[in-house]
């Protein structure tokens, strides 16, 4: 019964987070090349990303996959390539926006 308290120690973590989860965070990321906090750029405005995923519970692993991964066809015909150098900060951003 080992993993028991790896997993209490993991659950502690998430609920902690990591306290940078803001602008500065997507800036040094590049996303604000193609996003914006309340307007379209290339790429949906964060807020309709929080609307369109809002009272989703899946919504920050979605988006944390999406950030990471890359996502096309849920918002148009532009796709979001991968942001590989992103992958470390992806759940901080994915929370930061749904808190927009
Ligand atoms: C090259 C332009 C570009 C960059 C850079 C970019 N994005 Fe995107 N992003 C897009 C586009 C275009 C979409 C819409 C994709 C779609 O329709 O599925 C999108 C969609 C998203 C979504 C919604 C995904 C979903 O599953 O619904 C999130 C969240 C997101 N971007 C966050 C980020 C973050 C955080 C960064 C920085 C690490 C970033 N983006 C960098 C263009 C970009």
């Amino acid at each position: 019964m080992r993993f028991i308290p790896l997993a209490l120690v993991t659950a502690g973590l998430l609920i902690a987070g990591p306290v940078m989860a803001d602008e500065a965070l997507a800036k040094k990321n590049m996303c604000m090349n193609c996003h914006a906090i309340d307007k379209k750029l290339m790429g949906p405005s964060f807020k309709d990303i929080a609307a369109k995923y809002k009272g989703n519970k899946e919504a920050e692993k979605t988006l944390t996959e999406s950030i990471a991964k890359g996502s096309k066809g849920k918002f148009g015909a532009i796709p979001m390539p991968p942001q590989p150098k992103a992958e470390g900060d992806a759940a901080a951003l994915a929370k930061w926006i749904m808190s927009l």
